[in-house]
């Protein structure tokens, strides 16, 4: 099988180590550079159009979208129609993660567990009346509805904070992506991010895992794409992710399918584990990053049937085989991350051994094939081991031999998984 894979980021980097080992696999074809990635060709940088024409010339099989933005613009619809199957679902599907209006929209309709809210828009006077009400009572999340950087939800506790959450969503400082906001009541607990491969009508299991986004110990700091996570989490054993895939994945497929825009490719819900049970935060329409490290790492048989059954239609029978074992990947990001990030800083690769596997995310090599820093999250270095104490250990250890000048590395990965 032939396959692209648009994206050079750690997640992608994890895909493509994964891919490689199939034995279906003939030729990797990569729309970036990663120097962590396996033997491939690197196809030409362009729009969807661009891409759908060198994958024709190639005759690829199958084309694998790791990040959200190509799906948004609407790259899946440009390979189906171009009769090439695609993983990740069609623009009309992404909308569960670019709006988070929709996405509110599809769970009222699919009855899916999820916090009470109101949708507001700015250019409705009794619509911004009612979001200052609603402000003005508190213990409110503040989301913008479009795509804002990681930096569109505003928690708020007090009327005062919320308020001034709404002026900041309705500063400009994020276009058009805020003329819709979503006031969500507040809820407490525990995230676990729950991942389902979708054909378009079937959903199966992966195994749950949990994300660590703020950039200091202790989940303190401002909020970045995840210093470290691990698999499975705790909270959610693979038979309560089958629950929660019945309550949750499958009614949301069944409602895009209902729509006339079927969801094939991997959804992806953030839950929040209340005390009423988990509840839908937010839904993403591809594989986390860094969360799809580790689970690259336990993934136990040929992964292509899988991408390729969810891409055209119709998934294998059963559901993907993990390893009854534990992965943890503890993120290195560079020295200012996540506001800024330095890069050219060199980094030292040391050896690693059979259960650890450094995953690239914002590295590249200069022309004496130095390692360097390029980018906010740098390295995932992620281990197996049979347990999540064992694991966590190995990925630490093996953290010191990758550590650059200002890396920046939270100590508590998986610490709370471990009894
Ligand atoms: N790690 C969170 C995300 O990929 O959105």
């Amino acid at each position: 099988m032939k396959v692209i894979l648009v994206g050079g980021g750690g997640r992608e980097h994890a895909l493509a180590w994964r891919m490689a080992q199939s034995p279906t696999l003939t030729t990797l074809f990569t729309t970036h550079d990663n120097p962590g990635f396996p033997a491939a060709e690197r196809l030409r940088n362009g729009d969807a159009t661009a891409l759908v024409a060198q994958a024709k010339q190639v005759e690829a099989d199958l084309v694998v979208v790791g990040p959200e933005a190509p799906l948004a613009d609407g790259l899946a619809d440009a390979l189906i129609a171009a009769g090439i199957p695609c993983f990740g679902p069609i623009a009309a599907s992404a909308l569960l993660e670019t709006s988070k209006a929709f996405a509110k929209e599809i769970m009222d309709a699919a009855s899916v567990p999820t916090a009470a809210f109101i949708r507001v828009d700015q250019t409705d006077p009794a619509s911004v009346v009612a979001a200052k009400e609603r402000c003005a009572r508190g213990n409110v999340a503040v989301k913008v509805d479009g795509l804002a950087a990681g930096k569109g939800v505003f928690v708020c506790v007090t009327g005062e904070e919320a308020l001034s959450a709404l002026d900041e969503a309705w500063s400009g400082r994020f276009g058009d992506a805020a003329r819709f906001l979503v006031l969500e009541d507040l809820m407490t607990g525990p995230e676990v991010s729950v991942f389902g491969l979708s054909d378009g009508e079937r959903v199966v299991s992966l195994p749950s895992a949990q994300d660590h986004k703020r950039i200091f110990d202790g989940d303190q700091g401002p909020n970045t794409g995840g210093m470290g996570a691990y698999v499975p989490c705790p909270l959610l054993d693979r038979d309560e992710v089958e629950a929660v895939l019945d309550a949750v994945h499958r009614p949301v497929v069944a409602e895009m399918a209902r729509r006339g825009t079927p969801f094939r490719g991997v959804l992806f819900a953030g839950l929040m584990m209340t005390p009423d049970g988990p509840r839908v935060l937010e839904f993403n329409v591809r594989f986390g990053d860094p969360e799809c490290q580790p689970l690259m790492m336990l993934w136990d048989e040929d992964i292509l049937p899988w991408l390729y059954g969810a891409a055209s239609g119709e998934l294998p029978d059963g559901r993907p085989s993990f390893a009854d074992e534990h992965a943890c990947c503890v993120v290195l990001a560079s020295a200012g991350y996540p506001e800024t990030s330095t890069k050219g800083v060199a980094i030292p690769e040391a050896d690693t051994h059979e259960q650890v596997t450094v995953f690239h995310a914002g590295t590249t090599r200069d022309s004496a094939g130095q390692l360097r820093t390029n980018g906010g999250r740098v390295l995932g270095v992620t281990a197996r081991g049979r347990s999540i104490r064992d694991a966590r250990a190995q990925a630490y250890a093996a953290v010191d031999g990758w550590r650059f000048e200002g890396a920046q590395v939270r100590t508590d990965i998986a610490a709370q998984a471990i009894d």
